[in-house]
């Protein structure tokens, strides 16, 4: 069952015009957004808490420092021409070295700038995935990397995931069972190892060694992306894939640390790839906002990593928050998750509960979150749910985790009566 999923298209639209109507096979990923939805249950309650958004705080926004390095910008000569698609030298040349206090040795040369790190996944899969091909993801995974992959008409095996991240022996088995079976290997494998977006989950130090040693032994691509890696609350995560092989191909982004609005992201390539990704980024959209870039070189320098070390305690503070309220208020049948980093808590409602049904209700409550099920490709019942705390201030998370549990108890006093 676990073999070669792929996503049910979208019914076509017939409310579409003609023109619409002849879209492309692989345009059927574009015809419905996922985030619309949590959009239209917006309107349900008078003031609505959302902890489906996985945007950072834009009250932790380094705004005075942006806004100086743009003034600085904006002053220069000479900075309105195109450049090279790999984007802007120096703050590729900073990266290298930020990188490499992270144990991830790189040169500038390897880098790539990308709009954001969707980009980058999207850069991807346009150079790694023919129609049909199949892409490892965890499940649950990251809702925007389906988006892409679907849009290249990828095919899906989901590996299994626990408390400790992907599980490389679970997956070990599901690829003997492929080859047993006569299937070709899939070609890329895409993971959020650290903290990872919907679960908050952490590899651990073991099954990072373990799974790129079985990527390795089956030729398989291994693209890590990292959003979160640096917003820890304990102990910092164990060293990234991409310290423990140089052909993992690494993505980063400046969206949760400084702002998303900024749109740029960045890719850690094998030296033989960096050009081909490169060409396939110039074909996509020229090069990037070198603007952008620039401001954010002005920003980072001797500046980065003492904010982020801020934002630490900040989203630290919410996410006990969160932990706590929670924890005070639901059931004892929710099992609850305590990220140790980064944007997202997961809970797994009581068995028998779905998390789909419970949304429109719990939006009538006021309170907002993501179902489990829509982070898998097929859309698999699952109990789990995603709360986000990033983006929520601090005093309203209280107050969304009890009407988040109020929400809970009334669904389960329903299914009580209906027993
Ligand atoms: C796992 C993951 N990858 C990529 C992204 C996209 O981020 P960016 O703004 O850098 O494109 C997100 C944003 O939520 C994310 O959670």
């Amino acid at each position: 069952m676990n073999q070669a999923i792929r996503r049910d298209p979208v019914p076509p639209d017939t409310r579409l015009p003609v023109v619409g109507r002849r879209l492309a096979a692989r345009a059927t990923a574009f015809q419905a957004s996922p985030w619309s939805v949590p959009a239209d249950l917006d309107h349900r309650h008078a003031s609505p808490i959302s902890l489906s958004s996985g945007a950072p705080s834009e009250s932790l926004i380094p705004v005075e420092r942006l806004t100086d390095a743009a003034s600085r910008v904006w002053a220069e000569p000479n900075q309105w021409a195109y450049g090279g698609t790999a984007g802007y030298y120096p703050l590729r040349e900073w990266l290298a070295h930020w990188l490499g206090e992270r144990s991830i040795v790189t040169e500038p040369d390897h880098i790539v700038l990308t709009t954001g790190s969707q980009q980058g996944i999207d850069l991807a899969a346009r150079v790694f995935l023919d129609p049909g091909d199949t892409v490892i993801v965890e499940g649950p995974t990251y809702i925007g990397a389906l988006q892409v992959f679907d849009s290249y008409g990828a095919t899906y095996l989901v590996a299994p995931m626990d408390d400790d991240g992907l599980d490389p022996d679970a997956l070990e088995r599901l690829l003997a069972d492929r080859t047993a079976r006569g299937l070709a290997a899939p070609r890329l494998l895409y993971t959020v190892p650290t903290f990872q977006n919907p679960t908050g989950r952490l590899m651990s130090a073991g099954r990072r060694q373990a799974l790129v040693a079985l990527a390795r032994r089956h030729g398989i691509v291994v693209v890590e992306d990292d959003p979160y890696g640096e917003l820890y609350f304990e102990d910092a995560p164990p060293p990234a894939l991409r310290a423990l092989d140089p052909d993992v191909i690494s993505l980063g982004t400046f969206s949760k640390t400084l702002a998303p609005a900024l749109r740029q992201g960045w890719m850690v390539l094998p030296p033989d790839l960096a050009e081909v990704m490169a060409n396939a980024r110039e074909v996509n959209d020229v090069m990037g906002d070198r603007i952008s870039q620039r401001v954010i070189a002005y920003t980072v320098n001797g500046f980065l990593d003492e904010h982020v070390a801020w934002l630490r305690d900040q989203y630290r503070g919410r996410r006990d928050r969160l932990v706590a309220a929670l924890g005070d208020g639901l059931p004892a049948s929710v099992r609850l998750g305590r990220p140790a980093g980064g944007f997202f808590l997961w809970a797994d409602l009581p068995d028998g509960m779905d998390a789909v049904d419970l949304m429109p209700d719990a939006a009538d409550h006021g309170v907002l979150f993501l179902p489990g099920s829509w982070f898998y490709p097929d859309r698999r019942p699952d109990t789990g749910i995603r709360l986000s705390f990033s983006n929520v201030p601090p005093e309203y998370l209280d107050e969304g985790a009890r009407r988040l549990t109020s929400a809970i108890a009334a669904s389960l006093a329903v299914g009580a009566a209906d027993r």
